[in-house]
């Protein structure tokens, strides 16, 4: 948790039952309509990887790109997309996984960085963990070193940042 994470937890909003019955959605709309919780949500991560000499930012499509892009700009380091199956037009390497409410694939540039390189994976959120863990191995398969994944928000009673660390990877996130 970081100091900011009570704040950037009050302005995530929770709508019930959303994309279906059962699922609690975070909503992190109403954070990013707010200046000034949102530079707080960026600089929370400033904060915790300025000082960690980080080659790239690997960003999750769509909301990790978010946060991903605005924090490899205050790094001074690269950014590099993990996308859904399909949109990227080089050459990619993939993995599958399983969603809260679905099933998805992740692929990402096999140029998309060096090896060896210092790597921070980056998305809103961690559920299952499936998405953040499939892009973590892709990017350790790739040749990356991941220094740590890193979230907005973990929901614990999913499991997935457990999950995460299980397969050897670190969990950060600014709120739970
Ligand atoms: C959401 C969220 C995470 C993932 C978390 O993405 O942004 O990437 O689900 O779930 P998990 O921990 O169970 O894998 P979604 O696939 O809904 O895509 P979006 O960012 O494009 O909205
Ligand atoms: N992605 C998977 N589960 C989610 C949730 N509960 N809220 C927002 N995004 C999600």
């Amino acid at each position: 948790m970081s100091i900011y994470g009570d704040y950037i937890k009050s302005v995530i909003r929770t709508v019930p039952d959303w994309p279906q019955p059962g699922v609690n959605f975070r909503d992190i709309t109403p954070l990013l309509q707010n200046s000034a919780a949102f530079r707080k949500l960026i600089d929370s991560f400033v904060h915790r990887y300025q000082e960690m000499d980080l080659d790239a930012i690997a960003a999750i499509d769509a909301r990790g790109f978010i946060v991903g892009a605005p924090l490899a700009y205050e790094l001074g380091c690269s950014f590099v997309p993990v996308r859904k199956k399909g949109k990227l037009p080089f050459k990619t390497i993939s993995e599958t996984y399983t969603l809260e409410y679905g099933e998805a694939e992740v692929e990402l540039h096999s140029d998309a960085f060096r090896e060896g390189d210092r790597i921070l994976v980056v998305d809103d959120l961690i559920a299952t963990g499936g998405t953040m863990l499939a892009a973590a191995k892709l990017i350790s398969r790739s040749g990356g070193l991941v220094v740590e994944t890193s979230t907005i928000v973990d929901l614990p009673d999913l499991g997935g940042a457990q999950r995460i660390r299980d397969a050897g990877f670190g969990v950060f996130a600014v709120c739970s």
